[in-house]
């Protein structure tokens, strides 16, 4: 028997089949070919929520949850949250090599140049309830630049995708801190072209009546180790919903929008919001027992622990957790950290926590610091998107150039009704109890 392949008997109908196994998987349609007979579909597999399901072959981002690695382009994250710069990250996810000096100089200009939003992006802020989500506001706002960039839905032209996908880098952190302002009442800051893209960031924040915002350079390095630890971790619930909406050849834009409304969710991108709402419940180290007790009969989760792939120490936590005390020497101890690291302690030792393989994730000391920084917590889940803004990109692009990839549409097992005769009003009754249908 040929290595490398695998051996089905349908037990059904005595019959055998052979199926080729590539990069440690099987092609989910070689399984169509098992039959009952001339009239059957085939099989299928079946797996919600894609625990067991290779969806594309990516050459991005490697993890590997049990050991607590993850690797852009095959470079450690350890040494590039050390080395480099957020737009040099940026530059390998997206163009597979670390730039030289001349391509970083360029590529920084070119983002940089792509800052400032259409002046209609004002009109459409104002539309907002003074107190909207933050996310709501990112979400909107880049879907609107696919108004702004009608040619941006030629998404097989290499050219126009490059220029979308710098016009998003560059604008993300001008939507992000123009719904800030939005929220604050503060008027809008434009883009300074003299600083580097956090500074930026931090400029159309905070800048109030200076005429010129100076950033705090820790404060500004830590926020860039935080974009490079966010830019992008493979087939997470937010990439998938790039590829799935981008499958369609919807322009960049609307894609982006859906990833970011995936990552919107308290499971994924919101629980660094949620991990300082639970802070705040839990308020001092005595209360951490009693609401570790809470979490383990089920009547909540601990936020910012637990990981579909990590069964290790997220290793973009520990980066997190010495950013923040170089955070900390500036602002000053955000006092949730000694309740967060409470809660670490016990949970680590705790068997229903180690157990589960439940450890820290990227989402547990990032509101801390950022709180810490000065952002609202409403904030943290934009403060990731950000940079997961050049992961979704770059997925993008591996789809669009995939000869493989087609417009993602999975199968059902379908559980309702068989065929039924109409039923006229005259003749419809009071509808059943749910339960008794
Ligand atoms: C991100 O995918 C990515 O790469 C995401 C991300 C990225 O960079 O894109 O890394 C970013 O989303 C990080 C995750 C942020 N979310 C949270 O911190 C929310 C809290 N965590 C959980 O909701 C949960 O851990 C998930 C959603 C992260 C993972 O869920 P899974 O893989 O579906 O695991 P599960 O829910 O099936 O849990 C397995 C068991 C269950 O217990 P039993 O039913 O077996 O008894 O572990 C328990 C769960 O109840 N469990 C938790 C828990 N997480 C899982 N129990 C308490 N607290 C938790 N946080």
């Amino acid at each position: 028997m040929p290595e490398n392949t695998l051996t089905i008997t349908d037990n059904r109908t005595g019959q055998t089949y052979t199926v080729p196994i590539e990069d440690g998987a099987i092609r989910a349609m070689a399984l169509r070919q098992i039959k009952t007979d001339a009239e059957d579909f085939g099989l299928m597999t079946y797996d919600p929520a894609f625990m067991n399901t290779a969806s594309c072959r990516s050459s991005i981002t490697y993890i590997d949850g049990d050991k607590g690695i993850l690797r852009y382009r095959g470079y450690p994250i350890e040494v590039l949250a050390e080395r480099c710069t957020f737009l040099e990250v940026a530059f390998l996810l997206l163009f597979g090599e670390l730039p030289t000096q001349a391509e970083l100089k360029n590529w920084t200009h070119e983002i940089t140049y792509h800052t400032m939003l259409h002046e209609s992006t004002k009109k459409f802020m104002e539309g907002f309830r003074y107190d909207a989500h933050p996310m709501a506001m990112f979400v909107s706002t880049v879907a609107a630049l696919s108004g702004i960039y009608p040619e941006s839905k030629q998404v097989h032209d290499a050219n126009n995708r490059l220029l979308q996908i710098k016009r998003l880098i560059g604008k993300v952190p001008s939507i992000s801190a123009m719904a800030y302002r939005h929220n604050m009442g503060f008027p809008y800051v434009y883009p300074d072209n003299d600083l580097s893209y956090a500074e930026n960031f931090m400029n159309m924040l905070w800048k109030m009546v200076e005429p010129k915002y100076v950033a705090n350079p820790v404060l500004a390095r830590a926020l860039d180790i935080l974009f490079i630890l966010h830019a992008d971790h493979e087939q997470n619930c937010g990439t998938n919903a790039m590829r799935s909406v981008a499958s369609s050849h919807a322009d960049p834009y609307l894609s982006t929008a859906a990833a970011a409304a995936a990552l919107a969710g308290p499971l994924h991108g919101g629980a660094n919001e949620e991990v300082l709402k639970m802070l705040d419940e839990i308020g001092t180290k005595d209360n951490v027992p009693a609401y570790i007790k809470k979490v383990k009969e089920g009547h909540t989760k601990l936020m910012g622990f637990g990981h579909r792939v990590y069964k290790n120490y997220d290793p973009r936590a520990k980066i997190i957790k010495w950013t923040a005390e170089q955070v900390f020497e500036v602002t000053g101890r955000n006092p949730k950290l000694d309740v967060a690291l409470e809660l670490e302690r016990i949970a680590l030792e705790d068997e229903y926590f180690v157990k589960r393989k439940l450890y820290p994730n990227v989402d547990f000391y990032s509101g801390i610091m950022y709180q810490a920084m000065g952002f609202k917590p409403a904030m943290f889940t934009v403060l990731f998107a950000i940079p997961r803004t050049v992961g979704w990109l770059s997925q993008w692009q591996e789809l669009i150039n995939d000869p493989e990839q087609k417009i993602a549409r999975p199968r059902q097992i379908y559980t309702g009704y068989g065929k039924r005769e109409f039923v006229p009003m005259e003749k419809r009754t009071a509808p059943a109890p749910v339960a008794a249908r």
